[in-house]
């Protein structure tokens, strides 16, 4: 691909950045591909945290309060915060949106447009694999959140379709912070428009 064709896409920090997409869609590898390992808030990690097991879904309440208490303490010092989870559901996102909210920072959503195909087959060639109906499940919800996602209220939507996986790049924004309500509450915090670029 010619670098005119490069799709690059803009972040702010401090943010909510959201991944949505189907078990084995490719969000954890992209994570990993473009943030920094304590960017990345991931559900799986947070269960692990709480219950030792990353695939016990007994305690899905706690692992999200633990998600979503970190989110909350990385906005309040202006980090960058990308959450991990499938967050395939109304709720799931309205929780991280609120949070953006609540701190005043753009939330915005990544959403995986990878076939179902794609997601089936690259369940089976890991290690953690799950079974193929769950990602048929998640598949159908992902579809109903492509729908919802326009009006819930977030500050962009970027969808990633297969090609952009591989080649995006991604760019992180220094949002200038007022330095006399830096490390205040979020009330306080200045709203201002996005600064000079970092690498
Ligand atoms: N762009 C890609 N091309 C080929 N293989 C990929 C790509 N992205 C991820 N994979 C592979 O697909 C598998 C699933 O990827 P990954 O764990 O990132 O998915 P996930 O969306 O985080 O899944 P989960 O929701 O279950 O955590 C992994 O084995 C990974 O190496
Ligand atoms: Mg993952």
């Amino acid at each position: 691909m010619g670098l005119a064709e490069e799709r690059v896409i803009r972040v702010l920090r401090p943010s909510v950045l959201v991944l949505c997409g189907p078990a084995a869609c490719g969000k954890s590898t992209f994570a990993a591909r473009h943030f920094r390992p304590t960017q990345v808030i991931s559900s799986d990690s947070c269960r692990q945290l709480v219950c030792d097991d990353e695939t016990d879904q007994r305690y899905h309440l706690q692992a999200f309060a633990l998600v979503n208490f970190l989110v909350g303490q990385r906005l309040s010092i202006n980090r960058l915060c990308v959450v991990d989870s499938t967050a395939l559901t109304p709720g799931a996102r309205k929780s991280l949106l609120d949070l953006g909210r609540k701190y005043r920072v753009p939330t915005e959503l990544f959403l995986f447009d990878v076939a179902i195909e794609k997601c089936l087959e690259r369940n089976l060639s890991r290690a953690r694999s799950v079974e193929p109906k769950v990602i048929e499940e998640q598949y159908r919800l992902f579809k109903q959140a492509h729908e919802a996602i326009r009006s819930e209220g977030f500050d962009q939507v970027f969808e990633l379709c297969e090609q952009d996986l591989q080649s995006v790049r991604l760019e992180v924004l220094y949002r200038p912070i007022n330095p006399l309500s830096a490390g205040s509450n979020a009330e306080s915090r200045c709203n201002s428009a996005v600064s000079s670029r970092v690498s």
